[in-house]
């Protein structure tokens, strides 16, 4: 596989970019819902902010130029997802043929321009018909993806070579989804994530990641030829304290839940111990049998997408589920940027550590970003200075093919993101883009960090295996 091109790419997902909520047939998804009718970014940002236009990426005016600046950059990849209420209005039973038209457009158009697209086909928007029947919670959710799934391979299968099942199946589950319960159910603080909520999420886990079995032996039975795989939230864990046995204890459950739990279901068709008996306690109704087992251990993923932007600092705090209090403190003296401290040396840990404890899969970095608030998006003539984030950005890269070299199957790295977009329950507040958007015009300005990437991609990688 040495001759394997490396793939450059950037990622992103429908409701982030698409817009155009109810265009062309699309049915409503549950984030058309939290936005439009439960107001669910107010409570965080102060503002009703929807994914309703977005950046404009569905209109295919608007992406052909997004696709030039693509071409601008150097990028050979773009990864992005299916809005499956585009593809299946209802989530499963009758299908939206201009919803299939649209991607399968789009994959041409991407095809043409010499940019793979890698096609993620749940990246959070869920169909509101199946969010109302009980969403992931359901058992029926296995199959509802599964016929779905099904739909994507037939229609865009033959031109697409890489598939991502699912993205970050902890973050949405227990991070997303129960603060989105709780602005509905109107609990002051959507932070205030409880035991029962971990406990009934933890269902919902085990229907993603048997559905993902499922679908990965479907695409193989059906002869699919290309690769499948999956998109996590990697984190490593450290105590905030590492003098106190209570933070080190809570920092390695930490990581068995965020981490391991998923990993091991993938990689080693099973659950660590530890989660199966702290979930038990919240939920004794938490139940996996060994028919479940086998067919976690039966489907492995072609290759693992890596989504790293931070390590994250845990302190034990007895009054948050299975007592792990995550990030509310940044004791690390780097400089932290959204989504925590700038680590890039975690980084190369943690390919490293794929490497040696899960039998060394095909790993792509499927995102890595970062924004510092307005220091760090000064308009500047016809640019945008970001030097924290260009320097996040060589940081990474540079960590990360440090991996390569010491013998990870690292094949790609996909920078999050090309364009500032909606960035869920904190709206248009967050900007990740290495290209500026003004979200009033949709006017796209590369800003220095594209830059910084552009060069990052000319300079290219030594072949792999030196
Ligand atoms: C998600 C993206 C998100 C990004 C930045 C990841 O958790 O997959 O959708 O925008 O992080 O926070």
């Amino acid at each position: 596989m040495g001759s394997t091109k490396f793939l450059w790419g950037a990622a992103s997902a429908a409701y982030q970019v698409e817009g155009a909520w109810q265009a062309d047939g699309k049915g409503l998804s549950n984030w058309d819902i939290y936005t439009n009718v439960y107001r669910a970014t107010e409570p965080v940002t102060g503002k009703q902010e929807t994914g309703n236009i977005a950046i404009n990426a569905y209109d295919r005016e608007q992406y052909l130029q997004d696709i030039a600046l693509m071409r601008q950059l150097g990028l050979n990849c773009y990864r992005f997802s299916l809005c499956w209420s585009r593809l299946l209005p209802d989530g499963v039973g009758r299908v939206n043929e201009a919803g299939v038209a649209h991607y399968q457009q789009f994959v041409v158009d991407l095809l043409e321009a010499g940019i793979e697209p890698v096609v993620t086909l749940y990246h959070w928007d869920l169909p509101r018909a199946l969010d109302d029947r009980g969403g992931w919670y359901n058992p029926e959710s296995v199959a509802w993806f599964r016929h779905y799934a099904s739909l994507v391979r037939e229609t865009l299968g033959p031109k697409v070579t890489k598939f991502i099942t699912f993205n970050e199946p902890f973050i949405d589950l227990f991070l997303i989804e129960p603060m989105v319960e709780n602005i509905k159910t109107g609990i002051g603080d959507p932070f205030a994530i409880t035991d029962a909520q971990y406990g009934r999420q933890a269902v919902a886990l085990h229907h993603w990641l048997l559905a993902n079995a499922q679908v990965i032996g479907d695409y193989r039975a059906a002869g699919y030829r290309g690769e499948i795989g999956v998109a996590l939230p990697l984190m490593p864990t450290i105590p905030e304290n590492p003098g106190k046995s209570d933070d080190i204890l809570s920092a390695a459950l930490g990581d068995a839940v965020i981490n391991r739990w998923c990993l091991d279901a993938l990689f080693k068709g099973r659950y660590p111990v530890e989660v199966m008996n702290s979930i038990q306690a919240l939920n004794p109704e938490f139940t996996v049998t060994e028919a479940d087992l086998a067919v976690l251990a039966a489907n492995r993923p072609d290759f693992l997408g890596v989504n790293f932007y931070a390590p994250a600092y845990v302190r034990h705090d007895p009054l948050k589920p299975l007592g792990i209090n995550w990030m509310e403190t940044n004791p690390d003296p780097a400089p932290a940027a959204f989504n925590g401290p700038v680590r890039p040396d975690y980084l190369r840990r943690l390919l490293e550590r794929i490497r040696d404890d899960y039998d060394n899969p095909p790993v792509y970095i499927t995102e890595n970003g970062a924004g510092f608030g307005p220091v760090d998006e000064v308009i500047d003539g016809d640019t945008v200075n970001d030097p924290r984030r260009a320097n996040y950005i060589r940081r990474h890269v540079e960590a990360a093919l440090k991996a390569r070299e010491s013998g990870v199957d690292l094949r790609g790295y996909m920078v999050w993101s090309l364009f500032d977009n909606f960035e869920w329950l904190q709206g248009y507040g967050r900007r990740f883009g290495i290209v500026h958007v003004d979200f009033d015009s949709q006017k796209r300005t590369p800003k220095r960090s594209f830059e910084a990437y552009r060069e990052i991609i000319a300079r290219g990688v030594e072949p792999a295996g030196g």
